[in-house]
């Protein structure tokens, strides 16, 4: 993989910062967007905008086919049956949110949430896989459990066991930390999950990006992302539901779009993904995340997807581990620094965390982005992992398929730099 030649397609890319080239090591936070997907965007807008699903005019035709489209391409890159299995929503925290909402409707049938049954979630999690469980269990009278850490940062896999029984009725797990970045094995966590008959969310927010991720191999019952971490526009996500289950489910949100029938006393609901995609849609950002066949022209529009397929998502999991180890080495040899989450690259997604002795995260951050360096400070909206590692805080570099090995480096160096003011 040629991110010199990657680089070429990020215009945002040739910026200065502070006047020194940007190097943006920010990716687990939003990535940055490629032309290809930013000429979707303005093509879209230019050629076809028209709301789907209702207009029978040609553009709103053109512009529902696109969107449903953009659905197929999505499956297809997940391993899912057909974009049935696939909701678009803005983002893995409103993903998250429909499945703990619907779940607790009596009209979700035998998969509603009751009083005394159990939720069990990680000590890893992102506040969007623990904030809509806390309030879910505090306010229906469920039992919320945690599942602690081995102390490389991996899951205690026996804690787990330990913590599921007959009431679990569902496990909502990172796939990958986006603190520590360890790749948690959620192929053997579902058979777990699913021996004592539960279901298992999988957030991928920090899987799908960057490594392949098929539904069809984790096992999963859901799977949650979202677009801007992985070359889309702000505002799309992704929902991946088992059909069986998306179609037992009572929907999120009511309104136009996702009925079938309404009369003045009772409604029916759309179809799937339908049912689940309540008011007008992101439509662009859609298209924009899934790329679709321009009908006029018969071009493609690549989308993020689309964008990452061509890639190949071995060679964008390859080229992040080589920077990622060369970023654990570096780090490792800088005296004062310390490291978070599994040592060996091969086990670690694409963010890296670490703290410089007697240094505030922030004021390390501060004087990166003097640098033109842009990384992350603070706890990384995962507060209870903070307090778990005794940090306030932690730094976070986390590259992606336009990092180069130069960047690292210079990385590297400014950092080495900065522990070495602070330390002398
Ligand atoms: C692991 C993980 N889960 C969930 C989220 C939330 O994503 P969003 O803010 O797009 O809903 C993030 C974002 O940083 C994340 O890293």
């Amino acid at each position: 993989m040629d991110a010199a030649a990657i680089r070429a397609d990020f215009p945002i890319l040739e910026r200065t910062v502070h006047g020194k080239p940007l190097v943006y090591l920010d990716n687990a936070a939003t990535t940055q967007r490629p032309r290809q997907v930013l000429e979707t965007l303005v093509t879209f807008y230019s050629t076809y905008n028209a709301n789907i699903h209702r207009s029978p005019h040609l553009l709103g035709q053109e512009a529902t086919e696109l969107y449903e489209q953009a659905h197929e391409n999505v499956a297809a890159l997940i391993g899912a049956q057909d974009g049935r299995e696939v909701i678009f929503v803005r983002n893995t925290t409103e993903a998250i949110n429909l499945v703990a909402v619907s779940l607790l409707r009596p009209e979700s049938g035998p998969l509603q949430l009751r009083p005394g049954d159990e939720i069990v979630t990680t000590v890893m999690e992102h506040h969007s896989d623990l904030v809509p469980w806390q309030a879910l269990c505090r306010d229906n009278g469920l039992r919320l459990r945690f599942v602690g850490l081995r102390e490389d940062g991996s899951l205690d896999m026996e804690d787990l066991a330990a913590q599921l029984g007959p009431r679990t009725r569902l496990v909502a797990c990172t796939h990958v930390s986006n603190v520590l970045g360890t790749i948690n094995p959620i192929a053997e966590i579902a058979s777990l999950v699913h021996a004592v008959g539960g279901l298992l969310l999988v957030d991928g927010a920090q899987s799908v990006p960057h490594m392949p991720v098929r539904v069809d191999e984790l096992g999963c019952d859901y799977l949650v992302f979202s677009g801007h971490k992985m070359l889309a526009p702000f505002g799309i996500g992704v929902l991946y539901g088992r059909r069986a289950l998306l179609k037992q489910m009572a929907p999120f949100l009511y309104g136009g779009d996702m009925i079938a029938e309404v009369t003045l006393e009772a409604s029916t609901w759309n179809e799937l993904p339908w049912k689940f995609e309540a008011g007008t849609a992101n439509v662009a950002g859609g298209i924009a995340l899934g790329g679709a066949v321009d009908l006029r022209t018969g071009r493609e529009l690549v989308g993020a997807v689309g964008y990452l397929q061509a890639i190949g998502l071995e060679q964008v999991q390859a080229h992040e581990q080589a920077l990622i180890e060369r970023m654990m080495r570096g780090l490792a040899a800088i005296p004062g620094v310390r490291l978070y989450g599994p040592l060996e690259a091969g086990r670690r997604g694409a963010a890296v965390s670490f703290t410089v002795e007697g240094a505030n995260p922030y004021l390390v951050a501060q004087l990166l982005d003097d640098e033109g360096i842009a990384v992350r400070a603070g706890g990384h909206c995962a507060h209870p992992l903070a307090r778990r590692l005794g940090v306030a805080g932690t730094v976070r570099a986390s590259p992606y398929i336009y990092n180069t090995a130069e960047e690292i480096d210079r990385f590297l160096a400014v950092t080495e730099e900065i522990v070495r003011r602070k330390l002398s």
